[in-house]
């Protein structure tokens, strides 16, 4: 596709156009004195052309209409990957990736992560304004008493093989929630929608616990709701029958700090799939189970477990060098797990304050754990002066470093993606709540460029 630009002056205005092979001209116009600029798509060869609608968000580019232009001009965009598409509209969270800018409902992140604390950025995330004190009291209490789950759901535990992926039994045990609140899940009801929003927020914690207990053989801790959420997370795993645990505070502010990094992004790759998967009307348990396996991906939520098998791959400095090479080298499928991403091409905001906390977390725990944290100090520092992820605008992302803390605070590799998914459940009911409270909510049903054969005739096995 060859994009030829001309670009004149007319009596009180400005025309720009591009023109393609395929024989579409994309024309803006930006008439004087007005605020709007109009954008027009014609078709060369029969010369219709279709007005596109510029729609204005608070923040960001415009987005263009383009739902007619199958009716207007016999067309689809083409889009892999959703590089230029927004699939929706949605007040939740805005990122501007250039600038290295993340907000929750208005409000950055960073002072979002020196001043509140996961649930008030959950309350945050599905209300839409901070909480009041009374408000937030009530919302940890509601999260607080649902922590418990339906013994016959801790059953289906057993079922699965010691050395399982916690990600599979998570997904899978969340999936099955829909089978034990089937009859009181209906979407249209707000009251409904809240209750199973409070229930998912809760009861995860307590799945992702039974599933680590499962891997290592130890009874199931119950919840204790006198705990805050991530101290009693981390007493779910840790604790044992037999003896008292103590939950390091340090431990459990470093992961709240985490949660509300990973509270929600925008419409990422498992936020998109709860909102495909939900768009049909499904149970939204199930939904939510859609985007857990979605998160689990490498490329996704899945880095911050990559990252550590990487740099235990790497071992020593001396071989960042080689390691490197290997990432440059297109025939070899390596990547710098925990860097790059779709939007930021600036440092993710998360990042930075990740890198800050690990300081703190090794620095509590003692000298153990630095080697690995040095050695990802140096390779940030090295491929931050590299010419391929410079030219690439390629930066550290969240996962660079949230698995050096968790691993720091005793926390076993599988959970790490388990750990993001808990986070993130914040953000997934939140754009859920958003989407089906929508009096215009559509079922998701993206459209295709069909390359296979044209149509042909059935032949008979003997003939073929
Ligand atoms: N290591 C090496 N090269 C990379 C990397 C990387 N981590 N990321 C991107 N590139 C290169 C890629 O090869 C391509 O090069 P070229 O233009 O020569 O073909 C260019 O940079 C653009 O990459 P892309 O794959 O087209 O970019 P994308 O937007 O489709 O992918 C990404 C984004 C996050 C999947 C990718 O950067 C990646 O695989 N990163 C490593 C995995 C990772 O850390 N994921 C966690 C993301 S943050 C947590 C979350 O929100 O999920």
């Amino acid at each position: 596709m060859s994009h030829a630009g001309a670009f004149k002056k007319g009596s009180g205005r400005v025309v720009s156009r591009v023109d393609t092979q395929a024989g579409l001209v994309t024309s803006r116009i930006r008439e004087n004195g007005h605020e709007s600029t109009k954008y027009e798509l014609k078709n060369l060869a029969t010369s219709k052309a279709a007005r596109l609608n510029a729609l204005s968000g608070t923040l960001g580019p415009d987005a263009l209409e383009i739902s007619h232009l199958i009716r207007d001009l016999g067309v689809f965009t083409y889009d892999p990957g959703f590089m230029a598409t927004a699939s929706t509209e949605s007040k939740i969270t805005y990122i501007d990736g250039d600038a290295g800018v993340l907000l929750y409902r208005g409000y950055p992140v960073e002072q979002l992560a020196e001043k509140s604390s996961y649930l008030e950025v959950a309350s945050l995330l599905i209300y839409g304004d901070l909480p009041t004190r009374t408000q937030l009291q009530a919302f940890q209490t509601s999260i607080m008493r649902h922590t418990m789950v339906n013994e016959r759901l801790l059953r289906f535990f057993h079922g699965f093989h010691h050395n399982a992926h916690p990600m599979a039994m998570v997904s899978a045990a969340v999936a099955s929630m829909a089978a034990f609140y089937h009859d009181t899940m209906d979407i249209n009801e707000p009251r409904q929608r809240e209750i199973f929003a409070h229930r998912i927020i809760a009861k995860l914690p307590t799945i992702a616990a039974a599933a680590y207990k499962h891997t290592l053989g130890q009874p199931f801790i119950y919840p204790r709701n006198d705990l805050r959420y991530c101290a009693n997370m981390l007493n779910m795993f840790f604790a044992v029958p037999c003896e008292p645990c103590a939950i390091d505070p340090v431990a459990a502010e470093a992961i709240d700090l985490l949660f509300i990094l990973h509270a929600d992004h925008e419409q990422n790759a498992s936020t998109s799939t709860v909102r495909l998967a939900g768009s049909t009307g499904a149970n939204p348990y199930a939904a939510i189970s859609a985007g857990v396996s979605a998160l689990w991906g490498p490329a996704h939520g899945g880095a911050n477990e990559a990252v550590l098998e990487m740099l235990d791959g790497i071992g020593s400095s001396a071989n960042i060098g080689k390691f490197l090479a290997r990432v440059k080298d297109k025939s070899d499928n390596v990547r710098l797990m925990g860097f790059g991403h779709r939007v930021y091409k600036n440092f993710d905001p998360r990042a930075k304050i990740i890198r800050a906390m690990c300081y703190r977390v090794l620095e509590k725990q003692g000298i153990s754990n630095k080697p690995v944290f040095e050695l990802a100090l140096k390779l940030e520092e090295i491929a931050l002066k590299d010419e391929y992820f410079v030219s690439r605008k390629l930066y550290p992302n969240v996962d660079f470093y949230s698995g050096i803390i968790y691993s720091a605070l005793g926390i076993p590799r599988s959970l790490f993606t388990v750990l993001f998914a808990i986070a993130r459940t914040a953000g997934w009911v939140a754009h859920w709540q958003e989407m089906v409270s929508d009096p215009h909510m559509k079922i998701g049903r993206p459209r295709q460029l069909y390359t296979g054969p044209a149509q042909r005739d059935y032949q008979p096995i003997g003939g073929r």
